[in-house]
């Protein structure tokens, strides 16, 4: 959400080096957690582009923490630094949405294509009025989506644009003929059209992307995606940008009017939803030294996902019940006060243990909303908002959420399996409570069943009775991610503060139970 909208919107120790073991015990009736899964009833698959990323020309993230251009000291290929490629393709990106959010609105194709040093230089009015000097364009963007074998979600200007140059960009991108657009890309280095999987038409309507009504924009959405053509095998998955938070009337409005009889192409409709602490954007709370209070309504706030999916999906299950339109969370996230010292326009945050605890939580509720939810992109990729990655010039660290990610690899393109939580604990602090465990489970592609678990508790670990319908499970197997303290995290002297350790459970006396360090996640294959 654009920051500027202040209206709207036991204590079980656990060493970072230590190598967890979960030990299976006896069976005490009353205390555990019992969870089952049931093997035999496949649910939905789980697109991969569930963990899509999101680049936007903002602060530190696309250029400094990214793109250092092809002169840079620092290794790169094409200008993007190979540490960072590297890093990221480790946790499989599968998609990644570009140039913004509310940039987007602001961007105009023409000015990144063609020779780098005669580009022109624009103010980047959305995020700390410095320049733009539009270095990175079409052709880089490619670049990275080339290194990291990922999908691209080009989003267009609706905002500050028109009809025209929005076909023009698609056409320049996909146009497989001889049209002076095909050529032009051409010229510039590119034969094949580059594949454009997704095509946003414009972003937050409501907001940054031109203070819209909702009846207004979706004129404006039928009248540009009238012109958005291109080569079959090129045409991209075409995306309305929708609500955000409570607000489902964009869902509902946009799924009732954008008619199929009008032949318009319409494949997901956005939605966004920030996590802050407080629950204010006028003052959202620390990325560090917070206490329990902000650790538990970060959750809290967080598991509000589950709902605002729900309450989306009901209108679309009236409008589209054939289920063709996607219900895509393209940006999502933590959003705190920026770190001191640091420009508020460039949206610089530290990355805790709670921000992989908020991404873990987020992927459960995604998994259960597999049919609907398709693809959703967490704000940022690098040096902006929850990142995966923060560089400081040549150094490079590695977030607490970089390593949810990662450990979660096995449920993209796996398929969900129904999963009961029964006797849940609570956790609770003050006057919040919130269930202190959330879990998934999804036969993945290399044909094992994985489970996800988060225990959101930060004092009391929990003990967890796995039981798996139609399938012999002998063992657990898997990676654990906690640390010491709440905000426990990596900085550039220590980078390794915050990382997985190994978690191995087998079964004792015809039972498997897990022992869950507080302040968890912990991800297995039930073998
Ligand atoms: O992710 C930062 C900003 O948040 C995006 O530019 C905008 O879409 C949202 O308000």
């Amino acid at each position: 959400m654009f920051v500027l909208k202040a209206s709207i919107k036991a204590g079980i120790f656990c060493s970072a080096v230590l190598v967890f073991v979960a030990i299976a015990v006896p069976v005490f009736a009353g205390n555990q957690v019992s969870i089952s899964i049931d093997a035999k009833k496949p649910g939905s698959v789980i697109n991969k582009n569930v963990y899509g990323q999101f680049a936007e020309h903002l602060g530190r993230g696309v250029y400094e923490g990214m793109w250092v251009g092809p002169d840079s000291t620092i290794p790169n290929t094409k200008g993007w630094r190979n540490d960072v490629v590297a890093a990221l393709k480790k946790i499989h990106v599968p998609l990644v949405r570009w140039p913004g959010g509310c940039f987007a609105d602001e961007y105009h194709w023409r000015d990144g294509i063609g020779v780098r040093e005669n580009r022109p230089v624009k103010m980047n009015t959305n995020w700390g009025n410095v320049e733009e000097r539009n270095a990175v364009g079409t052709h880089e963007f490619f670049d990275l989506i080339d290194l990291l074998g990922a999908d691209a979600y080009v989003n267009g200007n609706l905002g500050s644009g028109t009809p025209q140059e929005m076909a023009e960009w698609l056409e320049y991108m996909t146009g497989d003929g001889k049209s002076t657009l095909a050529e032009l890309r051409r010229k510039n280095g590119r034969d094949k059209p580059f594949k454009v999987a997704f095509f946003g038409i414009g972003n937050e309507a409501w907001g940054c992307g031109g203070n819209m009504k909702l009846e207004h924009y979706t004129s404006l959405f039928n009248q540009y995606a009238s012109f958005l053509k291109a080569p079959k095998a090129y045409m991209p998955k075409i995306i309305a940008s929708g609500g955000h938070d409570d607000d489902t009337s964009w869902t509902e409005y946009l799924t009732r009017n954008i008619h199929e009889q009008w032949n318009m192409r319409f494949d997901g409709v956005s939605f966004h939803y920030y996590t802050l602490p407080t629950g204010t954007w006028e003052k959202k709370g620390k990325a560090l030294g917070f206490g329990e209070d902000q650790w538990i309504s970060t959750l809290k706030n967080t598991l509000r996902m589950d709902s605002l999916i729900r309450n989306n999906v009901a209108k679309m299950e009236v409008n589209d019940p054939k289920s063709k339109i996607a219900f895509n969370v393209d940006e999502w996230g933590t959003w705190y006060d920026v770190e001191p010292g640091t420009n508020p326009g460039f949206l610089y945050q530290q990355n805790s243990l709670r921000d992989a605890l908020v991404a873990a939580l987020n992927f459960n509720i995604f998994h259960a909303h597999a049919a609907r939810v398709r693809m959703t992109n967490i704000a940022q990729m690098v040096n902006v908002l929850q990142a995966m990655i923060l560089t400081d010039k040549d150094k490079i660290l590695l977030t607490p959420t970089y390593h949810a990610f990662e450990m979660y690899v096995p449920f993209q393109n796996a398929t969900s399996l129904p999963l009961t939580i029964s006797n849940n604990h609570e956790y609770s602090f003050g006057k919040t409570s919130i269930p202190a465990v959330s879990a998934s489970a999804a036969r993945a592609l290399d044909g094992k069943v994985y489970l996800s678990l988060v225990n959101t508790n930060p004092n009391e670990s929990v003990e967890i009775d796995i039981d798996v319908a139609g399938e012999k499970i002998e063992a657990a197997k898997g990676r654990v991610l906690t640390a010491k303290t709440m905000d426990a995290h990596n900085t550039f002297i220590r980078p390794q503060s915050v990382q997985p350790d190994n978690f191995n459970s087998s079964v004792k006396a015809g039972r498997l139970t897990l022992n869950v360090p507080a302040k968890a996640i912990v991800v297995v294959a039930l073998e």
